[in-house]
Order: C-alpha cells, then structure tokens, then sequence
C-alpha cells in the first residue's frame, strides 16, 4: 500500500471542483480561455485541486465550468477513466456564489459527503494529507481550514474568541477580527445542500458560501482546522499571484526533481492505475519532459 492508500474508507465521498466564473481579474487573458486551464508553471491549473481531492482518496468527482470553456475542460481531462477515477461535468452559466456549486450539483452528491474545491486555489505541505485525513474522518458536519494571511480583508476570515473558540466567519470584512482566511477547501456532510438552499444572495449578489460555514457554526457543526508553518495555500487569482504560484512551483519541482500536483503520478501511486497505464499516460508527454518524469516515476 502506498502511503496515500486511505481511499477504502472514503468511497462514497464525492468531489466538487468549481472551476467557473469570468477570470475577469485576468483579462484579457481569460477573454477566450478559462481561469482555470491557464498554466501553473508546468501544468493546467485545474491539476492542482484535482491532485488534492485524488489525494483525499476521492473518486468521483464533479467539474463546474462556465459555459463557453466546458468542452475545453472535458478535451482536458475526458470521463477520468484513464486516471481510474470518474468525471462529470456541469456548467454554471453565472457565477452566482460559490453556495451554487452545491444547487448544481445536488443529484451528483445524492445524499453523500462533499469536498469542494476551488478550481484556483493551490495547497502543497507536509501537514495537508495528515488535515484531510483528519477531516475525512469527521462525518457530521463540516472542517474548514484557516490559514494566516497579510491580507485577509480579500477573504472570508474567521473570529475566534481568547480560548480560540470560533465566533464567526465574515466574508472579506472591512476590519478582520483575525488573520486567518478560510481556504477555498472544505468537507461538508450531506446537510450542506439543504443548506444551500436557504442561502440568499449577499449585498454583491453572491450566494455565499460564509453563509453555510455560519448556518453549521449555528449548529455547533463547524470545524475549523489552522494551517501552520509548514504549508502552502496560494489562490492564483490576479497576475501577481499567478506568477508567484508558477515561480513557487518552479522552484520546488526543479529542486527537488518532484512534481506538485501531477494527476497521473497520484493515480497511480493510489493504486488506481496500474504501471502500464502510466507508460501510455506518459507517451504523449515525451516532448515536455513531462512524460519523462512520469517514466522516471516507474525506474524508481
Ligand atoms: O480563495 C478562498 C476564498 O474564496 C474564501 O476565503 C472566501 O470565503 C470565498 O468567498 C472565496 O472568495 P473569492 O472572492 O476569492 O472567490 P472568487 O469569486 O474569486 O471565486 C473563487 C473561485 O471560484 C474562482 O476560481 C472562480 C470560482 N467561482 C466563483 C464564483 C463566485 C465560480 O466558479 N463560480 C462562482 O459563482
């Protein structure tokens, strides 16, 4: 068994990856391409949250895009079968709140826990697959993760009382009452759709999805999980913070002659695809380099 092999346990955990909206703090290079298929460094961005739900052990997992980049996405990354996983596809054709991805995708989580993910945020460290197993075994409720930011004004942000007993979660509060914003990463229980559906839209016409964290903090259902030193949470939203994730990328994988967030190489150290599936997946890549590291993966 490889060191990531938990899945057993967490078969009917589905997957969200809400990859939607205009990019329009992008533009004009989302004009005719999504946010999320545009490179980190050496990879679609999309490979990154992927990477961390297949790490979660999860299978089945849904892809919300808008409307015009959906066939782009599945062009991308098919039924997932070739990863030993299964994909589906729904379109958002407004980014209505990220609440929404929920609505849409109701049928899809049928009754089962959710993990959902958004489609720009990146989480590479030693202490994540320790906080998602963690999470994975809460089965009432929901685990949200804080992570200590210099500018949580542009997040939402949690409120925590002196025993740091969390009071509230606020969505990009004018003066945060802490520094740790909430991460675009969390495990709720099936309960989370009909809360999705009492969410009204915010005074920015957003169906938020603060609103959930709060409705479970109401419930005394809510965990929130702090991130420490040893991690990396990026959202890669801006042409700042695109090019710091790429440079940040870069200079890890080229350091240490390890990829992050290579879909292939989690599928098949999951046991999901065999030795021989990785050699085709490698085959087309030959010319990046990219298939090379996936050959190299075989040799060691
Ligand atoms: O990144 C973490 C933050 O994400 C959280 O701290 C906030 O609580 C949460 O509201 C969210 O804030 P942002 O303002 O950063 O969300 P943004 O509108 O940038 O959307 C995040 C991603 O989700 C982005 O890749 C686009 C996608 N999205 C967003 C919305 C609102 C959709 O696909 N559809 C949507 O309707």
């Amino acid at each position: 068994m490889s060191e990531f092999s938990y899945s057993i346990s967490v078969m009917k955990r589905k997957g969200i990856i809400l990859a939607g909206g205009n990019g329009s703090r992008l533009a004009p290079i989302t004009k005719s391409v999504s946010k999320q298929l545009l490179p980190i460094y050496d990879k679609p961005m999309i490979y990154y949250p992927l990477t961390t739900l297949m790490l979660a052990g999860i299978k089945d997992i849904l892809i919300i895009t808008n409307e015009r980049d959906n066939q782009n996405f599945i062009n991308l990354l098919g039924d997932g079968s070739s990863l030993g996983i299964s994909i589906n596809y729904a379109v958002q054709s407004r980014p209505e709140g990220i609440a929404q991805a929920f609505l849409i995708g109701e049928a899809f989580i049928n009754d089962d826990p959710v993990v959902l993910v958004l489609g720009d945020n990146l989480f590479h460290g030693y202490e994540l697959i320790a906080k998602i197993k963690q999470a994975l075994n809460v089965t009432n409720g929901a685990t949200i993760f804080g992570y200590p930011v210099s500018d949580p004004e542009r997040y939402g942000v949690v409120d925590f009382d002196s025993n740091r007993k969390v009071l509230s979660i606020q969505e990009k509060p004018l003066h945060p009452k802490s520094r740790y914003a909430i991460t675009g990463l969390y495990f709720f229980d099936s309960s989370v759709v009909k809360k999705a559906h009492l969410v009204s839209p915010s005074t920015r016409g957003e169906l938020e999805v603060t609103d959930i964290h709060n409705m479970y903090l109401n419930e005394g259902s809510l965990n929130v999980e702090l991130f420490g030193r040893g991690m990396t949470w990026l959202d890669t939203g801006t042409f700042d913070s695109l090019n710091d994730a790429s440079s940040y990328i870069r200079t890890l994988e080229n350091r240490q002659s390890l990829k992050v967030g290579c879909p292939e190489e989690v599928a098949w150290r999951q046991g999901w695809i065999d030795s021989n599936d990785l050699k085709l997946l490698a085959k087309p890549l030959i010319n990046s380099g990219y298939g090379n590291y996936l050959l190299n993966l075989l040799e060691k």
